[in-house]
């Protein structure tokens, strides 16, 4: 049996822009995704996830038949071709991430799956490798997806990405401050959001490029904060980039009250993180504030979270 986990991200500045090879800046977070990988002495592979508490199978020449599990057929299909044969497989999906919450759920369970089912199936994947067969399962989730989730759940630590250029790993040091997440208790898909985004540029392209270049600007300054360990700085460009979010339309009521109910309790800076228009907020606090901003945003969201910074991508877990 093989066991891996891989991390949620919070995406600290650039989401949405990033699509149109803008740079962002991620972060690995301490709640993981958690697969376990068997053989079975058949040629059957069963699935199952408890925490949509549903199963599913298939063999070679079938497919799955929920559409739930076939990010997951893609992953298996693609690493039994590299063996060269076909083996029977348990796989068991066990999730701490939020879903459809802009956490990257979906890419952390694709790239623990990766890991796992590479391993027992005696695959030696190089994490580039895990991060682009986990980047196939997501185009089925998410249509057009930038790669930033895939590439910061394998990784971990904090990452500038940029969709022609890959990633660099950012130094720095997260001790002493936290990121606050705040349910809006509005479901929503990454791949529409994305989809009315771009529909929005098309239709006004002289006004949304200069937002384009500003976000993109603005990941340069906070790469720069970050690398300094100026969270004041990081805190205000995380505002702006919370306006520049509002401005392309994936912001609503409910995410508003949640940012200032944040900023109020004295966060040093809070926003959406990931697609928008439900999903997470994240504000950034010291430690000593933030109870205080967790509390704050209790008041109006049903699941707020205190989170670390995590340096750990994707690892065997046993
Ligand atoms: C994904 O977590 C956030 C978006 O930028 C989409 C993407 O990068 O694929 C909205």
């Amino acid at each position: 049996m093989v066991l891996a986990s891989a991390p949620a991200k919070v995406i600290l500045v650039g989401e949405h822009f990033v699509v149109e090879n803008e740079p962002a800046i991620a972060v690995a977070i301490d709640l993981r995704a958690y697969v376990t990988a068997t053989k079975r002495d058949d040629d059957l592979v069963f699935l199952k996830s408890l925490n949509l508490g549903i199963t599913d199978s298939f063999r070679e020449s079938e497919s799955v038949k929920l559409r739930e599990f076939k990010p997951l057929e893609v992953i298996i299909r693609e690493l039994e071709r590299r063996t060269g044969s076909w083996i029977g497989l348990n796989i068991v999906i066990n999730s701490k991430i939020p879903v459809a919450a802009g956490m990257g759920s979906s890419a952390a369970i694709a790239v623990a799956s990766t890991l796992a089912i590479s391993r027992i199936l005696g695959l030696e994947l190089s994490r580039g490798e895990v991060s682009s067969i986990a980047y196939e399962a997501e185009k089925i989730v998410h249509g057009k997806p930038s790669g930033i989730d895939n590439t910061i759940s394998t990784y971990g630590g904090a990452i500038v990405y940029r969709k022609s250029e890959g990633f660099i790993s950012l130094d720095c040091n997260f001790s002493g401050y936290k990121l606050i997440l705040a349910d809006s208790g509005i479901p929503r898909s990454t791949g529409e959001m994305v989809a009315k985004v771009r529909r929005l540029k098309s239709k006004y392209p002289k006004v949304m490029d200069p937002l384009y270049h500003s976000a993109g600007r603005l990941t340069i300054e906070a790469a720069r904060a970050l690398r300094d360990g100026d969270f004041i700085k990081l805190g205000e460009l995380m505002n702006i980039n919370h306006g520049l979010l509002s401005a392309i339309g994936v912001s609503n009521e409910k995410l508003e009250q949640l940012v200032y109910a944040a900023r109020k309790a004295g966060a040093l800076g809070a926003k959406i993180t990931g697609a928008g228009g439900g999903g997470y907020i994240v504000a950034l606090a010291s430690d000593d504030i933030a109870d205080r901003v967790a509390n704050a945003l209790k008041s109006l969201s049903k699941r707020v979270i205190i989170s670390s910074v995590s340096k750990e991508g994707a690892r065997v877990e046993q």
